[in-house]
């Protein structure tokens, strides 16, 4: 079995999706939308990377690559040394499944309403064939005293509506957990909770992922609870990163002016961080037939005629920190 030091290698990613059905594309057109184009990034055992941006950058689309519930377009993606995307052998794909869970964004939508919280916890103690009658008991009673449901079994019998949204949520981190993954993905985790019930789950995320050395890729399009969560922070456009570098580096000093503005437009907790207002114009470009150049130029405040002609390349500008603009190249 190939090894690696990553978990996670992706490598020019792309997801396409046609735009119209396949009679009516005329020839050699651009009929895509290009929700993930050209994505790259690894990540090590226990590190935590935030993938940010605006509605529909194809953050979501990126996660559900790394779980491989869609298929890719174009790039590679290699998961603790194997390629991912030719897996093919059922037993392989239940084993990867097993291993890279998601955490989804509603508790309510992830839970089967008419399971018994005990119930919904042992499905997948079931699918993948783990443990005995009674040590699936003790599994559960386990995990569920890790995401602070105790005494569990006063839990074990409920049903989804009796429980608050933050209980559900836990539940929904159990359920992830209990397979014993090597990778989370956690998709906008607390925006469905109360505001008032958001940090406790956080840090229990926090908490638990640290111990368990779990690599974790959060999306979220709020800086502040990446900035928290990530040592790495990964910001979206169009599709593409523009800018990824160590969290705190690039929000306390970002260099894209696409990061830049998204800071701006944030309230950050740090007196480190400089609040200077930038604006940038228009509203975001649909993904579909992209302009040549770069993918910021027609709401870049620092724009050249250079950025109309050429892409710029995703390049380092420190070490771990890569940025794909111009102005930062020189
Ligand atoms: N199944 C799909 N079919 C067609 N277009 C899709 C599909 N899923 C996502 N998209 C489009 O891809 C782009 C990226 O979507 P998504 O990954 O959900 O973005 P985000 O999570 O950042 O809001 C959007 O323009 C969205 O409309
Ligand atoms: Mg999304």
């Amino acid at each position: 079995m190939a090894t690696s030091d990553y978990i996670i290698e992706l490598h020019q990613a792309k997801k396409f999706f046609p735009i119209r059905p396949k009679l009516f594309r005329r020839s050699g057109s651009d009929d895509y939308l290009k929700a993930v184009n050209g994505v790259s990034f690894k990540l090590k055992q226990g590190e935590s990377l935030g993938l940010a941006g605006e509605s529909g950058c194809g953050k979501t689309t990126t996660g559900k690559i790394l779980l491989k519930l869609c298929a890719m377009t174009g790039g590679s993606y290699f998961f603790k040394g194997r390629d991912i995307t030719t897996l093919t052998a059922k037993e392989e794909i239940k084993s990867f499944r097993k291993q890279a869970q998601l955490i989804f964004q509603n508790p309510y939508d992830a839970l089967n309403p008419r399971f018994t919280i005990y119930r919904s916890l042992l499905e997948p103690l079931i699918i993948h064939n783990l443990g005995t009658q009674q040590e699936r008991r003790d599994m559960i009673r386990a995990v569920m005293e890790r995401v602070n449901l105790k005494p569990a079994e006063t839990f074990f019998e409920k049903y989804p509506h009796q429980m608050s949204g933050g209980q559900l949520q836990r539940v929904v981190l159990a359920r992830a957990l209990i397979v014993d993954p090597a990778f989370i993905v956690a998709d906008e985790p607390v925006s469905m909770l109360d505001v008032s019930v958001r940090a406790g789950v956080l840090n229990l995320m926090k908490e638990i992922t640290e111990k368990m050395d779990l690599t974790t890729v959060y999306i979220s399009h709020d800086l502040s609870l990446i900035q928290y969560m990530c040592d790495y922070t990964a910001i979206m456009y169009l599709g593409k990163i523009v800018e990824l570098g160590p969290s705190r580096e690039l929000i306390a000093a970002p260099i894209h002016p696409y990061t830049k503005a998204l800071i701006s437009a944030v309230p950050i907790p740090d007196p480190d961080v400089a609040n200077e207002a930038v604006n940038i114009s228009n509203n975001v470009p649909s993904p579909i037939n992209l302009p040549p150049g770069c993918i910021f130029q027609d709401r870049c405040p620092v724009v050249t005629q250079l950025c109309r002609q050429e892409e710029p390349v995703f390049s380092e500008v420190a070490a771990g920190h890569r940025v794909a603009c111009h102005q930062a190249e020189t």
